[in-house]
């Protein structure tokens, strides 16, 4: 049996359906749709999961106080609210886990009775605060005057005998792991948070409750439910055949994917991700994820956007003036991924006009009016500009570079100054006065076909970032039929000058950016 190549695997949050998403959600998940969209046009394997997380107190009482059986406000939010945002925002995943589901249900159970059969789980009491807010057990430092310092909310006390999973005997294999592998946990500062908080000390963790019954019950104990955190952490791993038989259709399909390559969390929940999750794998004697990396908030008014908060936007909120394209945009474009970012309509209408509707769209726009009124709308012979095609080929090795280490601000930053460049171009060449010259029509033919190059691999190197607006321009451009579908296009062979056919019938099409004011409906 031929071994299938490793997926290049990543992974979202599984969200709360306690609410619909808002942008801070889409922040995540946009970026994980950038980074495997771009490894797809590298010619990888890639597999995309999100998903959503239905058990635990605070979806149970935001059920209980909409008067709905929990099951019911889960179906409806998640097929109401969180698939058609994910839907609206081009997000090509290729899974949707949902933690109510048989195929979890039933792998977290196995999973949990082996660890109890190896000797990793035990019964205790736990007495102490615990955030439903958070759906996490707190520590005293965690608090300011008995709240949450994340939701400022009261904390629950909490009695209960519940079932304990030994996290204070994975300690010190997550220090040795971290050691060795630094990247295993980024940015720095996340890895650095998480070596203080496990030198300090880690206590074992109460890993199912008593007091309420949503939740996957302990399969040696029924009167128990999993602890929310526990049967959430898991689905990356249930989602792809954990617990399966090696031979069988899921073993094969988890061989092929795990570990992760890369579990994007907000750094909210980085301890979840970096102590508790690899501690459970270590434990099963699992490959561990190769990479958690926290990303920073959205920060409205200087705070965590949240919708507990009343500051949550919806995503809609912002597509409807700016369209989507410029929404997954500008996320990643203004913000360095892992550090906080503050939102504003004003830096984002700025950026909207200057970078996409200005450098980008209007150079698109010019070529083709260009090709139309001195080709016809056929593009000339294949001509070729080294310097051009130079600073393609450094633009698509630093872009590559950066957007692989999940540096997405410098990878589209270089892109979008190949776009700067191109314009240069044009404005250094002038067709426009060329073309008044009958005796300079072949320098006229090459400005226009070096121009239609360029873009067709601007195209290509937004097209993860934007789909919408670069399959447009792939239709302009007329590539499709002599290139085929954009999704399709290499990374890898971008660079490579020549590649749009003359004679090729340059179109119009729509304006890619329009102007803001006409975008208000
Ligand atoms: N259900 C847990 C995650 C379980 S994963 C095994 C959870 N869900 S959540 O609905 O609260 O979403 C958390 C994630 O949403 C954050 O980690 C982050 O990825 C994203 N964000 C929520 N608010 C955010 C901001 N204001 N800014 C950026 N990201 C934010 O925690």
């Amino acid at each position: 049996m031929s071994s299938a190549q490793k997926s290049f695997y990543l992974t979202t949050p599984i969200y709360y359906v306690n609410d619909a998403p808002h942008i801070g959600h889409a922040y995540t998940t946009v970026a994980g749709d950038f980074l495997t969209r771009w490894h797809r046009q590298k010619g990888e394997s890639v597999w995309y999961l999100t998903g959503t997380d239905e058990h635990g107190q605070k979806v149970m009482r935001t059920a209980e106080a909409n008067d709905t059986p929990p099951q019911q406000w889960c179906d409806r939010l998640v097929e109401e609210a969180w698939k058609p945002v994910w839907k609206h925002l081009e997000i090509a995943n290729d899974d949707f886990i949902r933690t109510t589901e048989p195929r979890h249900m039933e792998r977290v159970q196995k999973f949990l009775q082996g660890l109890m059969e190896t000797g990793f789980i035990y019964e205790g009491k736990y007495e102490g605060p615990y955030c439903v807010g958070c759906e996490e057990f707190k520590l005293p430092g965690d608090l300011d005057e008995g709240k949450c310092k994340i939701h400022s909310k009261p904390v629950e006390m909490v009695s209960e005998t519940n079932w304990f999973f030994k996290l204070s005997a994975f300690v010190e294999p997550l220090l040795e792991h971290y050691k060795k592998n630094p990247e295993a946990c980024e940015p720095a500062s996340a890895r650095n948070e998480v070596v203080a908080f496990l030198e300090g000390g880690v206590s074992d963790l109460s890993i199912s409750r008593s007091t309420f019954n949503w939740g996957i019950p302990v399969p040696w104990d029924t009167k128990q439910v999993v602890y929310v955190w526990f049967d959430a952490l898991l689905n990356y791993a249930t989602a792809v055949g954990l617990t399966d038989p090696a031979d069988s259709e899921g073993g094969k399909f988890f061989e092929k994917n795990w570990p992760a390559d890369v579990h994007l969390v907000g750094k909210d929940i980085l301890r979840f991700h970096a102590v508790i999750w690899p501690a459970m794998l270590m434990a099963a004697n699992l490959p561990v994820p190769k990479k958690v990396f926290a990303h920073g908030w959205l920060l409205v008014g200087g705070e965590k956007m949240s919708k507990s908060k009343l500051t949550g936007i919806a995503p809609s909120d912002i597509t409807n003036h700016f369209g989507v394209d410029a929404f997954r945009y500008y996320f990643m474009r203004a913000i360095p991924f892992g550090s906080d970012g503050s939102f504003s309509w004003e830096d984002m209408a700025a950026r909207y006009t200057s970078e996409l509707a200005n450098d980008f769209g209007n150079l698109a726009s010019r070529l083709a009016a260009m090709v139309e009124k001195y080709c016809d709308g056929i593009l000339p012979a294949v001509a070729h500009d080294k310097a051009l095609s130079n600073a393609l080929q450094s633009t698509v090795n630093q872009a590559d570079a950066a957007i692989t280490k999940l540096d997405f601000q410098t990878g589209i930053n270089v892109i979008m100054d190949f776009c700067k460049t191109v314009n240069g171009y044009v404005t250094a060449r002038e067709p426009w006065l060329v073309a008044k010259d009958p005796g300079r029509k072949a320098e006229l033919d090459e400005i226009l076909f070096n121009t239609a190059e360029s873009l067709r691999a601007l195209a290509v190197l937004l097209h993860p970032i934007m789909p919408i607006s670069t399959t447009k321009l792939w239709e302009s451009l007329g590539a499709s039929q002599s290139l085929g579908a954009i999704g399709a296009q290499k990374i890898s062979d971008v660079a490579t000058w020549g590649q749009l056919s003359a004679g090729t019938r340059i179109s119009k099409g729509e304006i890619l950016f329009p102007r803001l004011p006409e975008l208000e409906n």
